[in-house]
This record gives C-alpha cells, sequence and structure tokens, in this order.
C-alpha cells in the first residue's frame, strides 16, 4: 500500500552532511502492525516522515498505492497527507489554547469541511477514544494520556488508512502507554487501519505483527539483538 523504495535522505548542514537514511526499501502492508526499532539517531523518524510525505527523499521514491509521491500534484499530496495518513507524535503536538474538541476539528478545518460536520465528527472520534468527557478541556488540563487520545483523534478524524506513529509511548508512565497502545492495537484490529509504529520499547515492539530494525540509516536484517526481539 505505501512503500519506500531505495529511499535516501542526506540533510546538510553547511558543509557536513548527515547520511539520516542511507537506502530503505521498506513495504507497509494493507492493514498490518509495523513496529521500527533502532538506536537513537538511526533515522527512524526521517524514515516515517518521508513514508508519509512530510519529507522528500534525496534519491529513491516513496509510493502510495503504486502511485510516486514526489510526482504527484499539490493536491494529490495534501490529500494524502490530510486524508490517507495520520500522524501521531511523541510529544502530542496539540495546540495548547485549544479545546480537545477544536484540537481534533482542525484537520477537517483545512479540508473545508462545515462547522456542525467538523463538530459530530470530531466528538465522535473523542468518544472512540474514550474522552467524551473531556470536549472542552484545553492540553494543559488533561494527563499525558489523555493528551495523546486527543492527538490520536485528531489523526483519525478524516479516517486515514494508516496511522503513523512516532514513539507514541515516549512520554508516558507504562501504564497510560499500555492503555495508548492497546487503543492502537484495537484500531489496527477493529478497523484495518494499518498501523507503523517507531519505538524504543520492547513491550511495544512485540504488539507488532511484523519488526523491522533500523541501525545507520539501513534496516538490518531481525536478530541481530537489536530492540524489539
Ligand atoms: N532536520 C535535520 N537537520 C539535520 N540533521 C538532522 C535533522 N533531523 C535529523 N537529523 C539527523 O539525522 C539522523 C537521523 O535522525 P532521526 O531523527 O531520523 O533519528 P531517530 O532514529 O528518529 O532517533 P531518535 O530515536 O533519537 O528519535 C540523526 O543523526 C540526526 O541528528
Ligand atoms: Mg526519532
Amino acid at each position: 500500500m505505501l512503500e519506500a523504495l531505495g529511499v535516501v535522505r542526506t540533510y546538510r548542514l553547511g558543509r557536513a552532511a548527515v547520511h539520516a537514511v542511507r537506502g530503505v526499501d521498506l513495504e507497509v502492508h494493507e492493514g498490518e502492525f509495523l513496529a521500527i526499532t533502532g538506536p537513537s539517531g538511526s533515522g527512524k523518524s526521517t524514515l516515517l516522515n518521508l513514508l508519509g510525505g512530510l519529507d522528500v527523499p534525496d534519491r529513491g521514491e516513496v509510493r502510495y498505492r503504486g502511485r510516486v509521491l514526489s510526482q504527484q500534484s499539490r493536491n494529490t499530496l495534501a490529500e494524502f497527507r490530510g486524508q490517507k495518513v495520520g500522524f501521531v507524535f511523541q510529544t502530542f503536538n496539540l495546540i495548547p489554547t485549544f479545546s480537545a474538541q477544536k484540537n481534533v476539528e482542525l484537520p477537517l478545518v483545512f479540508q473545508g469541511v462545515g462547522r456542525r460536520e467538523r463538530r459530530v465528527r470530531a466528538a465522535e472520534r473523542l468518544e472512540q477514544v474514550g474522552l467524551a468527557g473531556r470536549l472542552g478541556h484545553r492540553p494543559g488540563e488533561l494527563s499525558g494520556g489523555e493528551q495523546q487520545r486527543v492527538a490520536i483523534a485528531r489523526a483519525l478524524v478524516a479516517d486515514p488508512e494508516v496511522l503513523l506513529c512516532d514513539e507514541p509511548t515516549g512520554n508516558l508512565d507504562s501504564a497510560s502507554g499500555a492503555q495508548i497502545m492497546d487503543l492502537l492495537a484495537r484500531l489496527n484490529r477493529e478497523r484495518g487501519i494499518a498501523l507503523v509504529v517507531v519505538t524504543h520499547e520492547p513491550e511495544v515492539a512485540r504488539l507488532a505483527g511484523r519488526r523491522v530494525h533500523m541501525r545507520d540509516g539501513r534496516i538490518v536484517p531481525d536478530g541481530d539483538g537489536g530492540a524489539g526481539r
């Protein structure tokens, strides 16, 4: 469904070059749960951003349903990022002055969905993640686990086919982290949303149907004793 083919991404800082991703082939299959593990700096976040069309590879290509992302029009790319993929980040990335409801509505504002429909859909998603009683709370009035659930509701509001999650439990205590992973796993199982989860935590990686390990910008064969085994 979503695939990286020979993807290379090099950051240039002045004269220095950081080879963040050095040639990755990876396919995300429909409805699967894939974990990406690997040490800090191995290129996991860079790869996730490339898969989600937030960043463009220097070499190689990312394809969604056979179409090369970098060859699509701005509108098609915006539609991909806005409706086909959802992002969940370690630091939640919510707007602090907006209520939970408004945070979840925001992607729909960008898509031009009318106010009434936005309200209904955002409230539905917040209910779905167990936050029916928290619609009017701002992020600062919510626990970390609740904030991450708002972020998941926001990622779900446009009914994406794949959720790209970058250390979604990284800032949570283990109980809240387990609840978040239960929620994500349930969305995968019951709604068939493909799940790609970058994680440092072996307990999280163990939940996935498939694991890949990154080192130095490459995917290395599983079985090298890395995390997630
Ligand atoms: N915007 C950027 N400009 C320059 N270098 C960057 C940039 N973003 C990341 N890098 C570098 O690219 C490499 C890969 O970074 P990346 O964030 O993908 O690693 P990661 O595997 O997600 O690490 P972590 O587990 O710590 O989040 C690192 O060496 C990092 O310093
Ligand atoms: Mg990272």
